[in-house]
């Protein structure tokens, strides 16, 4: 329970989550951290908190550098509850710091803590004197929630990046030069398709402001901390916020008895041929969210279900409830499935795909048992829609 280094006078003082596997529906199969940052100069300055229960582990780890009564200011970049669970139990500690937030912030501490604290909003463009450093704010609204800004210390080039950058990943390492890069990424991508998506016009924003700072280091609240690989980071944001696609297809379902599954089978080979990366996947086997990883990059997002009770899969439906909130844009659908009698889940999946913006291709619905000649000429007919 080491507080780390990471300029001299900074720390990193967060906690480590190695059992987190669900965060509000995102599957975190690699855990996660919430970073918190304490910085030592005249005025000892703690950036971001973490999730309640991790609440002593922070505080070991800065007791380790000072008497967490010694702190001045804490900055909460941003409020939601798995970087200010443990701020009322710091305050407790030293209840004459003051606590800098956005104007979104200050109005929503409160409402969850039930507290009035000594508050200081704070505005893109103001600045706060720590000694020999400076803080510098950014709001960078919905990137994740209103009250979200960003600290940078130029100084240090050190850039507190809250959500913005961050992957679920619990690891004894700090650094992204010290973790597998492809992981690290990946991890980043789904962060990005799970969490961040939805503020992707923000993003391209709070980009425009990140690509002019001189920075050495960035820290997010939660993962990695990146020395090496900024470059690489701001690319793929670059791409991700642009809705930027690959030539990609993803073909997702589920299936009562195979029919629907049959379908599946032809629409994968009709991609194939054009030349697309394919990927199929069986919701009862494949987490919602890691469907997301790669929906972040693919062109046609391909839907199917057979019909159930007059409806659509819960499967399914799960996952269409999943996929229109994130909302990404600019893709192209296709819905499918086989059907005894009433038939009504086809024009369900296809309904709420058109709700998601998407271009549709020709909906294939098919009943019962469909035959191989069938099925070879709804292929054709697909080929001849693809670009
Ligand atoms: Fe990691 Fe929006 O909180």
């Amino acid at each position: 329970m080491k507080a780390i280094e990471i300029k001299p006078g900074i720390y990193w003082v967060g906690g480590i989550d190695w059992d987190l596997r669900n965060f509000h529906g995102y599957l975190t199969q690699r855990g996660s951290t919430y970073n918190s940052y304490l910085i030592i100069d005249e005025n000892i300055t703690l950036i971001d908190n973490v999730k309640y229960y991790m609440a002593e582990e922070q505080m070991k780890r800065i007791s380790q550098i000072i008497d967490p009564a010694k702190i001045d200011y804490i900055v909460q970049n941003h409020i939601e509850m798995d970087h200010s669970g443990s701020l009322p139990g710091i305050l407790e500690k030293c209840p004459n710091a003051r606590v800098i937030a956005s104007p979104k912030g200050v109005e929503g501490l409160p409402k969850h803590y039930k507290k009035q604290w000594n508050f200081m909003p704070v505005k893109s463009g103001d600045t706060l004197n720590l000694g020999k450093r400076t803080l510098h704010f950014v709001q960078t609204p919905m990137v994740h929630w209103p009250d979200n800004m960003v600290s940078y210390c130029p100084e240090e080039k050190v850039l507190f990046s809250n959500d913005s950058f961050g992957q679920h990943i619990s690891s004894s390492e700090r650094f992204d030069d010290e973790y597998p890069f492809n992981t690290m990424m990946n991890e980043a991508a789904k962060y990005y398709a799970n969490i961040v998506l939805p503020y992707s016009k923000q993003v391209q924003k709070a980009l425009d402001v990140v690509k002019t700072l001189d920075i050495d280091v960035i820290c997010p609240s939660h993962g990695l901390l990146l020395r090496k690989y900024i470059p690489e980071m701001l690319e793929m944001y670059t791409k991700w916020s642009a809705n930027s696609v690959d030539k990609k297809a993803l073909i997702i379902y589920d299936t009562m008895w195979k029919s629907t599954e049959k379908i599946a089978g032809i629409i994968l080979e009709a991609f194939e041929s054009k030349g697309y990366q394919t990927r199929l996947f069986n919701l009862q086997y494949t987490h919602i969210s890691d469907i997301m990883t790669e929906i972040l990059t693919a062109k046609y997002i391909c839907v199917g279900s057979p019909t159930l009770n007059n409806n659509i899969l819960p499967t399914v439906a799960s996952f269409l409830t999943y996929l229109k909130g994130l909302a990404p844009k600019g893709r192209h659908g296709l819905a499918f499935g086989s059907y005894g009698w009433g038939g009504q889940s086809v024009g369900m999946v296809e309904t709420i795909l058109k709700e998601c913006g998407f271009d549709m291709l020709e909906q294939i619905r098919l009943q019962y048992v469909p035959d191989d000649d069938l099925l070879k000429a709804e292929e054709q007919k697909l080929i001849t829609q693809i670009d």
